[in-house]
């Protein structure tokens, strides 16, 4: 293979208002490094940030919008002062490096348990049992039956999605990434084996998209539409408790054309899976060929690319950038090695969820 291949990896675009260097985008990941008790950002977050720089833009991880939205431990948030100080040295560290970083905001809906909640009931649509399990300090415990979210609960859920965005701002983040992917709050809302509301957040495909585009409607006034990305799962199935079914297509064909009518900063689509059945790349290019026909704006999209498949997809125009997960663990200069065609390093896997930098922030650079 030679680097030419790879030119379109390389290619400067424009989200938004930022304009990334290149293509290469890191995927948000979660990676437990928030040991203490006030859910902060640390120095060690920042360096690890830090070294990956380089990638046209960085997502973080989920960012837990209110003590409700919990669900992982050691997550860190962006609902308390004290955590919107803890990014500003994140987002420093980035911008100082020349890279651009959005926070994801994330609220774990029903894939969470009691444990996080003084044992009150985990919040969801419907009080439907995932049947997945929740990482607590514990370890690993079954989910429950949910609490149903009565109209108040979900008016106040906006409303910390919009002040973590606010916050987000706040620490020279240079936007947030709403988190409606995977099997958490947003996408139970949008999927039948989730919701089975009679009200109008739940029944028909409007109704069902109805909490993910009024929780926009919010964010895209507060802080504009320019500093919004959106994450997507379409074809999750059997995975994070949600199974497909007749309506799940037209449900995302629906919401994706909505999502037009923001001039939002990009759309993330993703085949991530938990089990071991996540889309093949052949499946996440027919899947984002598919939306690529109904969406107008930037496109990123994820899952099992290496540097050629995915300069080739932005070659044939099937998306804009792509964003890499694991690569991103064990390659803190993945964009320089792309570049120059030097080999990647595997990931740890034993370290993916660990405390402190084994793993974390001591992966080497190719010089
Ligand atoms: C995880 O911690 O395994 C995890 C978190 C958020 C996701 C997916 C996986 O969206």
């Amino acid at each position: 293979m030679t680097t030419e291949n790879l030119d379109p990896l390389f290619e400067p675009i424009t989200a938004g208002h930022i304009e990334l260097n290149n293509r290469i985008v890191m995927a948000p990941m979660t990676r437990n490094r928030s040991d203490d008790e006030e859910h902060l950002a640390n120095d060690l977050i920042a360096e690890y940030y830090g070294q990956r720089a380089t990638a046209g833009l960085i997502i973080s991880e989920g960012i837990f919008v209110s003590p409700d939205a919990a669900g992982y431990i050691r997550v860190p948030g962006l609902y308390t002062k004290a955590q919107t100080e803890s990014w500003k040295t994140v987002t420093e560290t980035v911008h100082r490096k020349g890279g651009k970083i959005f926070a994801q905001l994330w609220h774990t809906g029903r894939i969470s348990h009691p444990d996080f909640h003084d044992g009150r009931l985990p919040l969801a649509p419907s009080a439907i049992n995932p049947h997945v399990q929740a990482y607590t300090k514990n370890g690993l415990a079954d989910t429950v039956i949910p609490k149903a979210m009565n109209l108040e609960e979900i008016k106040t859920t906006i409303s910390d999605f919009d002040n973590a965005a606010i916050n987000a701002m706040k620490a020279g983040f240079d936007g947030v990434e709403i988190h409606a992917a995977n099997g958490y709050l947003f996408h139970q809302f949008l999927a039948k084996c989730a919701n089975n509301r009679t009200d109008n957040y739940g029944g028909s495909i409007e109704n069902r998209c109805h909490f993910l585009l009024e929780t926009l409607d919010v964010l895209t006034t507060e802080i504009g539409a320019e500093n919004i990305g959106v994450r997507l799962n379409p074809d999750l199935n059997d995975s994070f408790g949600i199974t497909m079914d007749d309506s799940t297509r037209p449900t995302f064909d629906y919401l994706i054309e909505k999502l037009n009518h923001y001039d939002l900063a990009y759309l993330h689509l993703s085949g991530f899976s938990k089990s071991n059945a996540s889309s093949s790349v052949e499946e996440v290019i027919a899947m984002a060929a598919h939306f690529r026909e109904i969406y107008k704006g930037k496109l990123i999209i994820n899952r099992g690319f290496d540097a050629e498949n995915a300069a080739k997809a932005i070659q044939k125009g099937i998306t804009d950038m792509v964003s890499f997960g694991i690569p991103y663990i064990a390659n803190p200069d993945l964009v320089e090695r792309f570049r120059n065609n030097l080999p990647i390093n595997k990931a740890d896997r034993s370290t993916f969820y660990s405390v402190g930098a084994k793993g974390y922030t001591d992966y080497p650079t190719s010089k």
